[in-house]
């Protein structure tokens, strides 16, 4: 009798249980019907932006699916994105963490939830660090590093050897960044003195960041590590502290010799923020070593491979549309002169070089999945549910592909730009690389800067052409899925001197 007691119990359970899920689903978007265990994993494949935005043709601009055990809901275009990250944004103004990061995350203005932590953090970026009269003191340093930048590609040129633009452009973001950061390089392009530690770690960092893991689509798994990744990045990390320490105790030192303090536009992101944390009120907040040293690996780790991959990407699609590539060096002939070095403050003068970068980020954001979002509590939205702790991504890949906002959306034509006054600075839904609503990328302004010099400086003082085979046979534009969206085959090509 008993045994039949529990039997027709576990029955009973059971069939509530798919009631409940049945029923919870009815109000969830639409999207693929899960499979048991694995829910829609199997339908990611290596390039999950392309096959959600596959997806979304069947399902529509608002999805949701099951990864593993985690309700996901993917926002395919710009009016639902508004819905998502304007009129709603602070339900999902929250991320959903990777569990790798979890450590870091504690401290980390990219990862915390919303909350006076990462709202301190926010401020002392927006107001202090990446305020534009912050960035105009800084430019005379990261001047230096593009004329380095100039005279590299010139050598390479000189002696017909093909520039690798992945490199040249990974090493100049990483030296703007720290030159910004630190007041100094921490590494080179020829290879000369300075250690290759910091770009390697960072680059290890990124790369465990973009793995996928089973802890983050089997959360109840996650205290296992199963596949390692957490203690993996736990190690990383603790060979990165040191190098940063090094540079914040080094400042100290200095500091504590110095008679005054440094004039306000002789200081770096590192004197700025210990000034703040010197003080006794509440800008100190939380200023301490564990969150200097989140800060400067969250801005390594969003500001370099980011900038990189987007110059890589406009160099590419440049040298396969040699109509865009006229016009843009017409342009800054016209404008800058032809040798000339290019001012941060000229960009404003360059409104093709400028629709080039859109146009390159329209196609290849960095972060197509921008960084995943997570509801903070069960909303409606559309007519549907969704659910307290679902994990949201928005593919602003597939936005850029949509045929409704851009005609022949595959095809590079910077001129939409020209006749469509769009922004990416988080107003024009159609274009959001950089996110939008209170979780923009706050290192816009210095990227914006970055991206367009770097850009400019290469096409000012060079022509470029293919090597023979490339040319022949097209540049291979495959990319890889990771941290960031970078190209497959790094792009090499040759330079002369103009
Ligand atoms: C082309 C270059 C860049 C692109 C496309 C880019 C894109 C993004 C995106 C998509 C997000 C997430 C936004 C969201 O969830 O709505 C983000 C966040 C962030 N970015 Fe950038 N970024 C770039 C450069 C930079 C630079 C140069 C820095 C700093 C040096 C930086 C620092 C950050 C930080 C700290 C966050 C986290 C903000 C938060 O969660 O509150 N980024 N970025």
């Amino acid at each position: 009798m008993a045994a039949l007691l529990v039997w027709v119990s576990w029955l009973v359970l059971s069939l509530l249980s798919v009631y409940l899920l049945a029923h919870s689903r009815r109000h969830l978007p639409p999207g693929p019907r899960p499979l048991p265990l694995i829910g829609s994993l199997h339908l990611l494949g290596d390039q999950p932006h392309r096959s959600l935005a596959t997806l979304a043709k069947t399902y529509g601009p608002l999805m949701s699916l099951r990864l593993g055990a985690v309700t996901t809901v993917v926002v395919s275009s710009p009016a639902v994105a508004r819905e998502f990250m304007q009129r709603h944004d602070a339900v999902f103004a929250t991320r959903s963490t990777p569990d790798a990061l979890r450590d870091h995350a504690r401290n980390s203005v990219t990862w915390l939830p919303l909350g006076p932590t990462w709202r301190d953090l926010r401020k002392v970026m927006t107001t202090e660090l990446f305020a534009p009269h912050r960035l105009d003191a800084l430019r005379q340093l990261r001047q230096e590093k593009v004329a380095e930048l100039v005279e590299h590609v010139a050598r390479l040129a000189r002696e017909g050897e093909a520039v690798d633009v992945r490199r040249v452009a990974s090493t100049t973001s990483l030296n703007l960044l720290s030159r910004t950061i630190f007041s100094r390089d921490l590494t080179s392009l020829d290879d000369r003195g300075t250690s290759k530690e910091f770009e390697q770690l960072m680059a290890d960092i990124l790369e465990a960041i973009g793995r996928p893991n089973l802890s983050d689509f089997y959360p109840a798994l996650a205290a296992v590590d199963l596949q390692g990744w957490r203690r993996w990045q736990s190690r990383l990390f603790a060979r990165l502290h040191p190098l940063i320490d090094a540079e914040v105790d080094q400042r100290r030192k200095q500091r504590a010799g110095r008679q005054n303090g440094l004039k306000k536009d002789e200081a770096d992101f590192l004197e700025v923020l210990l000034d703040l944390a010197a003080r006794d009120d509440e800008k100190a907040r939380g200023l301490d070593r564990d969150m200097l040293r989140a800060i400067f690996t969250d801005l390594f780790a969003a500001g370099s491979d980011t900038s990189s991959s987007t110059i890589e990407w406009a160099m590419a699609e440049l040298l396969r549309s040699p109509l865009a590539m006229a016009k843009v060096c017409d342009e800054l002939r016209r404008v800058i002169g032809s040798g000339r070095t290019i001012e941060e403050s000229e960009i404003s003068r360059l409104p093709y070089l400028q629709a080039v970068v859109k146009e390159t980020l329209r196609l290849h954001p960095p972060g197509p999945l921008l960084l995943p979002r997570q509801a903070t509590s069960t909303i409606q939205i559309m007519g549907y549910t969704i659910p307290k702790g679902a994990q949201v991504f928005i593919n602003v890949w597939a936005m850029g592909q949509d045929k409704d906002t851009w005609p022949e959306p595959e095809k590079f034509m910077p001129e939409r730009f020209i006749e469509k006054p769009i922004d990416f600075k988080g107003g024009d839904f159609e274009l959001i690389p950089f996110g939008a609503g209170r979780r923009i990328c706050p290192g816009l302004p210095l990227a914006f800067r970055m991206v367009h010099v770097v850009l400019a400086s290469l096409l000012i003082h060079f022509k470029w052409t293919l090597p023979v085979e490339v040319e022949r046979n097209g540049i291979d534009m495959k990319e890889k899925f990771g941290a960031t969206v970078a190209k497959a085959i790094p792009l090499c090509a040759m330079a002369t001197t103009t």
